[in-house]
């Protein structure tokens, strides 16, 4: 938000200054803070022409708006793929080869692991086509058009409408424009809220789901440094994993088949050779999650003094159980790595989060502004419409904050952390069942779900982590239940629900685990989730009339919609950063930084003898930099968040350069709070992936099937 300081009380002068700003960073290519108020923002690819396009020429870019997105021609957008709903990927050869994160192909890569083929510990290389395996489930997506539709889905839409009224008349709109949209029989649609549901897109795409894994390094190169390392500068993790799309004989999506071929794309990115130095342009592209970058004071306030310190204490507890038993069994670690990760990832991420909050000073800043959009309101006039929003806000979070924390510790105790009372929640629905239709139904899905839960279960774990966290959650600890319940064990929890609703429902009555967890789970949906749905409607509703205050009030060119899992490009450059008096990070880590963080056997720095021997020799063929030195990863200012993973960091002429895959520390705050003089994302250098695939697993055949180039030669 501080951001928008300056259009509101300088208008006039900021545009004189950025446009001096855009000259000195031609001629001089001078520091990042001449441009910074150019940097930040989620952009949407389809409307980039005017301000975007100046923002990226003056941040050192070549690109057009055209070359970027483009739906008569091919453009860099066709190269951008969602990777399974969560992360992003992109094509890197004419057949279909997919790049992405590690972490984000970690369970699949785990699902193909076993202790005799330990792909997690030892990588995987698919030697050729007939290698490559399927992943069930795995699926991605391409957008292959954006359109404004706002008019047509608030058609009829009334402020004197009840929230209801408004978004049971918005669905159907909606409803009605995908079924008038031209499109395809293979293509599907969607429409999505922009700037708190003040505009709205329309999104034609194309799903694949013939989606095979054709490579990944051992995890002592694409996690190294583990979670020690996770979300810390300096970086050194090799953070990639390969897959490559199948299609049917016309190139059209198609379920897993033996007779699918590699998918030929619209585009794919040449890969640069060149690397980059500081103040390099830098484009991500891909899929951010979400953001809030428009909250109240009173909501950052709320979020970083009393909803993280909560869910860190939970995630603190139930950590300390995982990694110590996963230290001590090799079943143990391969059956909860990727759960452990995913606990662990948000665990640290919050408490960086608010590092950076405090660090800069943001609620208190976020205050002062608040002060002085009132004061414009009273200004302009327009004090009745708006004036009441603020305090609408106060009231709100103060009847909201326990409620949200409440229901937010049960979903982490009941779907995060502890999987028996996870397998108590899914049995609920069971016993609630109306009628036998439904009943057969539940049960259905939670003999798929006992069976994906008991695939990587171990009761020791398990009940370690119950006596862990229970205590934070509630003073009714009783772990005996562990030992009379049917649950811990799969065939025993199958019998348990088998049988008809009344036979079903009389063994519940007899299993310890589910009639201690059933009043929690009734707690849960009979007052606590209700109550924070409600309130949380009505925060929404205010949320939505504050974005439009701002946007009338503080007209400025500037406002990005926040984050949500929809397709937007950020721009920067490449910049180090000073996180405290003195210290100063520069943007690049070489492969040296491995070895000096190097531990033998440590399940973090353990680094594979090849790569060790490959820097003795120093053997980096085409991969070094002009200095003989192999880069591992980058810095940047563009504004990223979870969903970035594995978006490509594009030159300034569309070439491949690096893969997103992280943050610094407390840069994590941009999700509410982007500043770019703390905000970093974090890039592995497309050499150093390019190194490991040649130089480290022999994968030639990978290599000869991409572009590469040298732009800056
Ligand atoms: N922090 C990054 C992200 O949010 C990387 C996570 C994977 N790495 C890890 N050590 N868990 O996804
Ligand atoms: N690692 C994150 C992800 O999985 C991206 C990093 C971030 O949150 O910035 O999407």
């Amino acid at each position: 938000m501080k951001r928008l300081l300056p259009f509101l009380f300088t208008a006039t002068l900021f545009f004189v200054s950025c446009k001096t700003t855009k000259t000195i960073t031609k001629t001089t290519n001078s520091k990042a803070i001449n441009t910074a108020d150019t940097q930040g923002g989620m952009w949407i690819p389809s409307l980039l022409e005017g301000m975007n396009e100046e923002d990226m020429t003056a941040l050192g870019s070549n690109l057009t708006a055209k070359d970027i997105y483009d739906i008569n021609n091919s453009s860099l957008k066709d190269a951008i793929v969602h990777f399974n709903g969560g992360c992003t990927s992109e094509i890197i050869s004419s057949s279909g080869l997919l790049l992405t994160n590690h972490h984000c192909g970690f369970s699949q890569i785990q699902a193909h692991s076993s202790i005799e083929n330990d792909y997690i510990k030892d990588g995987f290389w698919a030697k050729n086509l007939e290698d490559e395996l399927p992943n069930e489930g795995l699926f991605v997506e391409f957008i292959i058009r954006i359109e404004d539709v706002t008019k047509a889905v608030l058609n009829g839409v009334a402020d004197t409408m009840s929230a209801s009224e408004k978004k049971s008349l918005i669905d159907k709109n909606s409803r009605q424009i995908q079924k008038n949209t031209t499109k395809s029989e293979w293509q599907n649609t969607k429409i999505k809220s922009f700037f708190k549901g003040n505009q709205y897109f329309l999104f034609v795409t194309e799903r694949f789901e013939d989606i095979r894994l054709v490579g990944a390094p051992p995890t002592s190169i694409g996690k190294f440094g583990s979670d020690t390392d996770n979300w810390v500068w300096p970086r050194h993790t090799g953070d990639f994993s390969m897959f490559r799309i199948y299609a049917n004989k016309d190139n059209k999506p198609a379920k897993y088949s033996t007779d699918n071929v590699p998918y030929i794309p619209k585009h794919y990115l040449p890969i640069s050779l060149d690397g980059v130095e500081e103040g390099d342009f830098t484009l991500v592209f891909g899929f951010p999650g979400r953001t809030n970058e428009y909250l109240p004071a009173v909501a950052i306030e709320h979020i970083t003094k009393q909803y993280n310190p909560s869910n860190i204490a939970i995630r603190e507890a139930a950590l300390k159980v995982m990694d110590e038993q996963m230290k001590k069994s090799n079943a143990i670690r391969i059956k909860y790595a990727s759960k452990q990760a995913k606990i662990a990832n948000y665990w640290k991420k919050w408490i960086g989060e608010n590092l950076g909050i405090e660090k800069s000073n943001a609620i208190a800043k976020k205050r002062d502004f608040e002060a002085k959009f009132t004061k414009t309101l009273k200004e302009k006039g327009l004090e009745n419409k708006y004036s009441t929003i603020l305090s609408d806000f106060d009231k709100l979070y103060d009847a909201f904050s326990d409620i949200n924390i409440k229901r937010r510790n049960f979903i982490e105790v009941f779907v995060v952390n502890n999987e028996l009372l996870k397998m108590t929640l899914r049995t609920y629905k069971m016993d609630i069942a109306k009628d036998d239709a439904s009943f057969e139904k539940v049960r259905k899905d939670l003999i798929k779900r006992l069976k994906a839960i008991h695939k990587n279960y171990d009761v020791t774990v398990d009940k370690g982590v119950f006596e862990s966290i229970m205590p934070l959650y509630t003073n009714n600890v009783d772990v005996s239940i562990y030992d009379n319940t049917s649950f811990t064990d799969l065939e025993k929890a199958l019998k348990l629900i088998e049988g008809n609703p009344k036979e079903v429902r009389e063994k519940l009555l007899n299993d310890a685990a589910y009639q201690y967890a059933k009043p929690f789970i009734e707690e849960f949906y009979k007052t606590i989730n209700p109550k924070y749905q409600k309130l949380k409607a009505e925060i929404a509703a205010v949320q939505e009339r504050y974005m439009n205050a701002l946007m009338t009030v503080v007209p400025s060119k500037r406002y990005y919609p926040d984050a949500n899992s929809t397709l937007r490009i950020t721009y920067g450059q490449v910049r180090g950063y000073a996180p405290e008096d003195g210290v100063y990070y520069k943007p690049v880590s070489y492969l040296k930084g491995v070895i000096e963080k190097y531990i033998p056997n440590d399940y973090e720095f353990d680094v594979p003898l090849k790569l060790r021997n490959l820097y003795n020799a120093k053997d980096y063929g085409q991969y070094a930099d002009k200095n003989g030195k192999l880069p591992i990863c980058f810095l940047g200012t563009n504004h990223t968040t979870g969903g970035n993973s594995g978006s490509p960091a594009i030159d300034t002429n569309g070439n491949l350069i690096g893969l997103n895959f992280d943050r610094v520390w407390e840069g994590t705050m941009s999700d509410m709070n982007y500043d770019p003089n703390i905000c970093r994302n974090i890039m592995v250098d497309i050499r150093y992936v390019l190194f490991i695939i040649d130089k480290y697993a022999g994968a030639e055949r990978l290599i000869n099937e991409m572009k590469l180039v040298h732009p800056k030669k």
